[in-house]
């Protein structure tokens, strides 16, 4: 996976450096070409020397070489590298990277970058989980950098807790996994629903719920980066996407949401409806403001909204996929067994809110997935992003060609 890939290394000031020298090793290895680019402080830490006798390049650090005014291009890099991976990455240059400080050649490297770009941190614990260090990682997520989490254990300062740099050859897998799935769904076409819809009251209220929209969008995204074209059909939500091959449609409303999915669904592979559309919406909206009568009720009378998923599901072709999500409070794989029979799906991703760190708003997502052969398969929390390729790799690995 890795053979003739362009990798430029980003190294950066931490006690972790060594551990680049094995990380560089094993990705020659496995056929990559590798340009190391480091900060004044990492070459505190490991020497140019070892890293160049490495990759059998200059090691670039400086904008210009001093004795003949030679100018290293950050932009070339930019342009040359397949991948950009900065190991280990402190807090301090994470900082940078969020905030576009580009006072060293690897940070006007990282801003230059057309690459999909790897972090994997290093640091104390007490500055890894610092506001300041999360927030900064959390920006880098939504540049749609992703991060390579580190992992509990004894740290430089003899401390232990969450900070140590991933080994290098974990890293390795990670680049290797994905370059595997980087093509594999190039020329498809994908929508997805995403987020809640919200039905009129009156001028100023709705009828809606709790989704943000993180768990479609983190499908979104996943399904862009392994070369989809995605056709996301948003509910009101605070998200941005990030992936070029990412085309958002906005909606507002259950009925807006049904138009837009019947429209573009026949140019469509495969559909995943992941939006917590309303099921029931007022039979009118108010045209002014409804007023509070003292000591009175109020009741609203509600009407079914169209059953999108069910839509979809009886109009799809032999060529064409559809899968569902089933929301659950109780009784969870019945009910979402019988909605995935209801409205014909391909499969179904059940979440309940029984489950601690399951469900809106989160992060994370805890899943199991059912289709119609009988298979129930049950995964454990992740992160939502996490969550979003398990579902994609189990479409794969369950031969649901499309
Ligand atoms: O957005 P987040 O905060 O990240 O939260 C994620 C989530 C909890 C919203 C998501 O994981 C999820 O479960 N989405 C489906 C929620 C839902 O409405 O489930 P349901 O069991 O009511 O609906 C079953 C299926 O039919 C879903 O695929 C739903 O999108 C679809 N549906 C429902 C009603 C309707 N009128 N049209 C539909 O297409």
């Amino acid at each position: 996976m890795l053979t003739g890939k362009k990798i430029v290394l980003g190294i950066t000031g931490s006690i972790a450096a060594y551990k680049a020298a094995y990380l560089c090793r094993a990705l020659i290895k496995k056929g990559a070409e590798v340009q190391v680019v480091i900060t004044p402080a990492g070459k505190e830490f490991i020497t140019p020397v070892t890293l160049s006798a490495l990759t059998q390049k200059p090691v670039v650090s400086e904008f210009f070489t001093a004795n003949d005014g030679s100018w290293h291009s950050h932009v070339d890099l930019g342009l040359w590298a397949d991948l950009m991976l900065i190991v280990p990455a402190t807090a301090s240059t994470i900082g940078k990277m969020a905030n576009g400080i580009a006072d060293n050649m690897l940070v006007t490297t990282y801003l230059s970058m057309k690459a999909p770009v790897f972090v994997a941190p290093a640091m104390d614990l007490d500055m890894y989980a610092h506001p300041s260090t999360q927030q900064n990682l959390e920006k880098l997520k939504s540049f749609g950098n992703q991060i390579i989490e580190p992992t509990v254990g004894p740290l430089a300062s003899n401390l232990e807790g969450k900070g140590r740099m991933e080994e290098p050859d974990r890293i390795v897998e990670v680049l290797e996994a994905f370059f595997e799935k980087k093509g594999e769904l190039i020329s498809k076409k994908i929508l997805i629903t995403a987020g809640p819809t919200y039905e009129k009251i009156d001028p100023v209220r709705y009828i809606s719920n709790y989704s943000s929209g993180k768990m479609g969008f983190a499908l979104a995204e996943e399904c862009a980066s392994r070369g989809a074209d995605v056709f996301l059909i948003s509910g009101p939500v605070q998200l941005q996407t990030v992936h070029p091959h990412i085309q958002r449609i906005n909606v507002e409303s259950a009925e807006e949401m049904y138009r837009a999915a019947l429209d573009y669904f026949p140019k469509m592979d495969l559909a995943i409806l992941c939006a917590a559309v309303a099921d029931y919406k007022p039979v009118h909206c108010a045209e002014r403001k409804i007023k509070r009568e003292a000591g009175e009720n109020l009741t609203l009378e509600l009407v079914p909204n169209p059953d999108i998923a069910a839509a979809l599901g009886n109009n799809k072709t032999d060529r064409q996929r559809v899968v569902g999500f089933a929301l659950e409070t109780d009784d969870e794989i019945a009910h979402a067994s019988e909605k995935l029979q209801k409205k014909k799906l391909d499969f179904i991703v059940l979440n309940s809110l029984r489950e601690p760190g399951a469900g809106f708003q989160g992060d994370t997502n805890k899943i199991t997935i059912i289709n119609s052969k009988g298979m129930i398969k049950n995964f454990p929390l992740k992160s939502k992003k996490a969550v979003a390729a398990d579902i994609m790799d189990t479409l794969r690995n369950e031969g649901y060609a499309y």
